[in-house]
């Protein structure tokens, strides 16, 4: 029997019930529909719109009911038609008359519109708590590996030397804007959109902080329109993870990059490898690649979002119940892969020695050579010329800066003397870059260290 009941003189057809009905994905949000409830009541029980007796048989019936869907001992069930449909009708069956008085002064739209501000506010703790962890790890591997020197890329061309964790220091910030993204977010969603009504608000004398405060809310949705039909905040909340999945995907492209023989910068624990079928050598990144290729999903749900939004005229609207697989799958698939991702990065073995070689070569000091003519007193544009040409002559001759000999340095210019070779070591140049957000190894661990205190 459906809620509309009065108005109809036939049963939904039953297909097109299937195709109506959101319990199988709505019901998840069963505790704070029941929460949502509870504080409903109280308030219409505190306003004399329910009589005490019925609004304490509410909070205990719902309470019961509560209760026995998480011990399992009440299933949810999937021929109803929504998850407020569903707990309703079994309030009513266990308490009577009582439960049928719950729903005076709300409408399915703004109960729909609280529940789901009370799950996404969850959510986002959920994952602020993982994107925390996430930091913490690549804090304490920043600092232990403040002295590993390895090349720094632009165009994937060698460009300059860094330190590895200077690298990883790159990830901690994005994932920090992340956070502050999402608690943003989150802020921007925290007002209370129940006492909306269908869309007009109400008769009843109801008050609208009260249920709020005892919510947890900072205020209330301040217009009756907006608050049943706004969803900015899973709009809002989808971007803000699709940059989550932008900067995990760019990490993760690095990471197989790194793994690969070309490279062998790092490599994966096997607990976070595979194997190949067919090829024995093969140990794959997987959890790295599906992370990039997960980055899809969440940026598809982002789309969703705003498609169903942006043609739909005030205020609710069926299309709208489309909101809800999106932003779960989004928030779904955000903390799946930080579940994997966060121990891999923990776990994988760095190897120092390969990225000290790789940074070796390339002439990744040339800037800093050309910056000891400029010490010298040659204006910066000569001196890079004359390192050019240093370059040039080190390529034919098949040599590095380093080995080059000194008179070849004075052929070029005569500036150069044998400090030269002190000021192109590549422990001096990472060293010497000491400039605030600069690789050198003490600014990497004060960097370190600032942001752990920032997490506390
Ligand atoms: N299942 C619906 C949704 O998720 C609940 C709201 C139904 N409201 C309505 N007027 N049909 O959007």
């Amino acid at each position: 029997m459906k809620l509309w009941a009065g108005r109809f003189s036939k049963e939904i057809d039953k297909k097109t019930n299937d195709f109506n009905s959101s319990i199988s994905f709505d019901s998840r949000m069963f505790e704070q529909d029941i929460t949502g409830s509870m504080a409903h009541a109280t308030m219409l029980g505190a306003q004399n719109i329910i009589s005490k007796e019925d609004m304490e048989k509410i909070i205990d019936g719902l309470d019961g009911i509560l209760n026995d869907i998480k011990n399992n001992k009440l299933q949810i069930d999937m021929s109803s038609e929504d998850i407020h449909t569903f707990i309703e009708a079994e309030l009513t069956n266990r308490i009577g008359d009582a439960g049928k008085r719950l729903h005076t002064a709300r409408s399915r739209n703004d109960q729909v519109a609280l529940d789901i501000r009370l799950y996404l506010r969850d959510e986002c703790d959920a994952v602020i708590s993982q994107l925390i962890e996430l930091v913490t790890v690549l804090c304490d591997s920043a600092k232990k590996y403040s002295q590993t020197v390895m090349p720094s890329y632009t165009h994937l061309q060698r460009a300059q030397p860094i330190v590895f964790g200077h690298h990883l220091l790159a990830y901690a910030e994005m994932f920090l804007r992340d956070i502050d993204r999402i608690q943003d977010a989150k802020a921007r969603m925290n007002f209370c959109p129940l006492g909306s009504g269908a869309l007009a608000g109400t008769t009843y004398p109801i008050d609208r902080n009260l249920t709020a405060e005892i919510l947890g809310f900072d205020g209330v949705c301040q217009n009756s329109l907006d608050g049943v039909s706004d969803r900015d905040f899973c709009i809002e909340l989808a971007n803000a993870l699709s940059i989550v999945m932008v900067h995990l995907s760019r990490f993760s492209e690095e990471i197989i990059m790194w793994c690969s023989w070309e490279f062998r910068f790092v490599e994966l624990d096997d607990a976070f490898s595979t194997g190949s079928s067919i090829m024995p050598q093969k140990k794959n990144p997987d959890i790295a690649e599906l992370v990039r290729g997960k980055s899809g999903r969440v940026f598809g749900d982002l789309m969703t979002l705003l498609t169903v939004m942006k043609g739909i005229s005030l205020a609710y609207n069926k299309d709208m119940q489309e909101d809800k697989e999106a932003i779960f799958d989004a928030f779904d698939t955000v903390k799946m892969c930080l579940t994997a991702f966060t121990p891999m990065i923990e776990t994988m073995k760095v190897n120092g020695d390969n990225m000290r070689k790789a940074a070796a070569g390339g002439f990744i000091n040339a800037t800093d050579c050309a910056d000891f003519l400029v010490s010298k007193g040659l204006p910066f544009r000569d001196a890079y010329k004359a390192t050019g040409e240093l370059v040039a002559l080190c390529i034919q001759k098949e040599l590095t800066l380093e080995a080059l000999p000194i008179e070849e340095y004075k052929n070029i210019c005569d500036l150069f003397d044998d400090g030269v070779y002190d000021a192109i070591s590549l422990e001096k140049c990472v060293s010497d870059r000491t400039c605030v957000g600069a690789p050198a190894p003490k600014n990497v661990v004060a960097q370190a260290d600032r942001i752990l205190e920032l997490l506390k």
